[in-house]
Parts: structure tokens; sequence; C-alpha cells
């Protein structure tokens, strides 16, 4: 097994899931057997609920934005942000997380794929903005003014994921790729192993269960992500 210390390791990619957060008391999408008010979390995150019954899906997405300020970064965003600043050579860290917690842990490039609860976009004028307070089918667009057309600004299921082309052009070119807390199997995050490997990169999971795509990795440190997390660091800033 190719070992981290066996590789001059430049540029890292760092995948992370709803599991990095879990240890925070955010419930993750698939462990969370969890329902929210009698409907699937999951068949509420797409373009034809928002169609059906937008208020549902603006109360979805209020409800998990108030919950924010409850919930704190855990070791993990800290020690991965202290990665971002201490390593020698380039980590770019992308999360399909729509919380901001790894900002709140210190870090300060986030390449949010999915969106961020934080943020509104206008289905009108295409404008983003910050979420400033609950919303509603009457909140108006500060930009255009248009009702009914705010909607949150995540990437729901069907969407295209945000920043794809940076995203590809950084496994292109990373030594090193690690996936934490993340089930591996929703595309095209899933698939970012794949191109890690294709290119010759030295590929890492932490989880605390075995992924989907666990049989893909070179390493794979099972345990949950506060633990395993701070070790890698650790070696990492060492090596
Ligand atoms: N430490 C490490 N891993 C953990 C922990 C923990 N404390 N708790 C849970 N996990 C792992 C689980 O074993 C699981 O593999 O985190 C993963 C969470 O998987 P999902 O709930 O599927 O979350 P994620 O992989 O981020 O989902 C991807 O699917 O629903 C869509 O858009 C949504 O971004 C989400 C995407």
């Amino acid at each position: 097994m190719p070992l981290l210390n066996e590789r001059f390791i430049q540029n890292i990619v760092i995948l992370t899931g709803a599991g990095i957060s879990a240890e925070s008391g955010v419930a993750t999408f698939r462990d969370a057997d969890g329902l929210w008010e009698k409907h699937n979390p999951m068949e509420i995150a797409t373009p034809e609920a928002f169609a059906r019954d937008p208020e549902l899906v603006y109360r979805f997405y209020n409800a998990r934005r108030r919950q924010l300020p409850a919930v704190q970064p855990n070791a993990a965003h800290r020690e991965l942000a202290r990665l971002q600043r201490e390593f020698h050579g380039d980590v770019f860290l992308v999360t399909q997380n729509v919380d901001d917690l790894h900002e709140r842990g210190g870090s300060d490039q986030v390449c949010h794929m999915h969106g961020e609860l934080n943020s509104m976009l206008c289905g009108g004028c295409g404008e983003r903005m910050p979420a400033e307070a609950d919303y509603n089918g009457d909140s108006p667009c500060p930009g255009c003014n248009a009702r009914g057309e705010l909607r949150p600004d995540v990437v729901w299921f069907g969407e295209m994921p945000y920043h794809m082309d940076e995203i590809e052009a950084r496994l292109a070119d990373c030594d090193l790729f690690i996936a934490v807390g993340t089930s591996g199997v929703v595309y095209p995050a899933a698939g970012f192993v794949q191109q890690a490997l294709l290119q010759g990169a030295l590929t890492v999971e932490i989880n605390k269960e075995v992924s989907e795509v666990t049989g893909l990795f070179h390493l794979q440190r099972q345990g949950v992500a506060t633990a395993e997390v701070t070790t890698l660091v650790k070696e990492l800033l060492a090596g």
C-alpha cells in the first residue's frame, strides 16, 4: 500500500460530505433516517418539489438555516483549516455540504459545489444575495423586486453542481485526494476519486463506515472524522 510518506505531495484536493458535520450535530442525508414534517428531505430538495409546493421548500430551508447558529464546527473542520494554512503546497477544499461550518472552522477557501444555505438566488434576474431571514413566496428579490422568484441557492437533484470546471482542473493536478464523510452515492462528487486515480494521485478515504466507493481508495481510515482528520493532518504537516 503506497503510504503517505513515500510520496512528495504538493497539491491536495479534499472532498467533504455530510459526515464531517455529523459530530457537530448536523444530521447527514442517508444516516438520518429522519423525516422532516413527514417528508423525505431528499424529496424536498428538488426543482419539482419547489414548483409543486414552494412554501414547503421555503419552510424546509428556513428551518435548516435557523439551526446553523446552534451548531458549531468540530475538530475535523478546524484541522482541515489548519492544513490549508500550514501545508507547504496547495490545498483545495470542495464540499457537498451547504452549511457554513468549514468557514466557521477557519477555512478561507471553500468550494461549495452544492451551494450554501446562507445564500439565496433569484430565478428571475439571477442575482445571488446573502440569506438574511426566513423566506416565502412573497419575499421580493432585492435586485429585480420580483416575488416568488427567490429560491435557496442550493443545487437540487437533477441540477448541475457549481464550480465543476475548477474542481476538474484541481483533480487533474492533484497528488493526493482525500474524501471525508461522504457515502459516494451521488455523482459527480462520487466520481472524483476515479478522476484523481486516473492521473496517478494517492487517494485516502475517511469514513466511519465502508462507503460505496471505499474499494477505489489506496488508503481507508475507518473512524470518525474528528479523530481521523486530526491524525491525517498531523501526518501531512509532519511529512
Ligand atoms: N465521521 C466520518 N464519517 C461519517 C460520520 C462521522 N462522524 N458520520 C457519518 N459519516 C459518513 C457516513 O458513513 C456516510 O458514508 O458520512 C457519510 C454521509 O453520507 P450521506 O448522508 O450520503 O451524505 P453525503 O455523502 O454528503 O451526500 C451527498 O447527497 O443528498 C445529497 O446533496 C446531498 O450533498 C448531499 C449528497
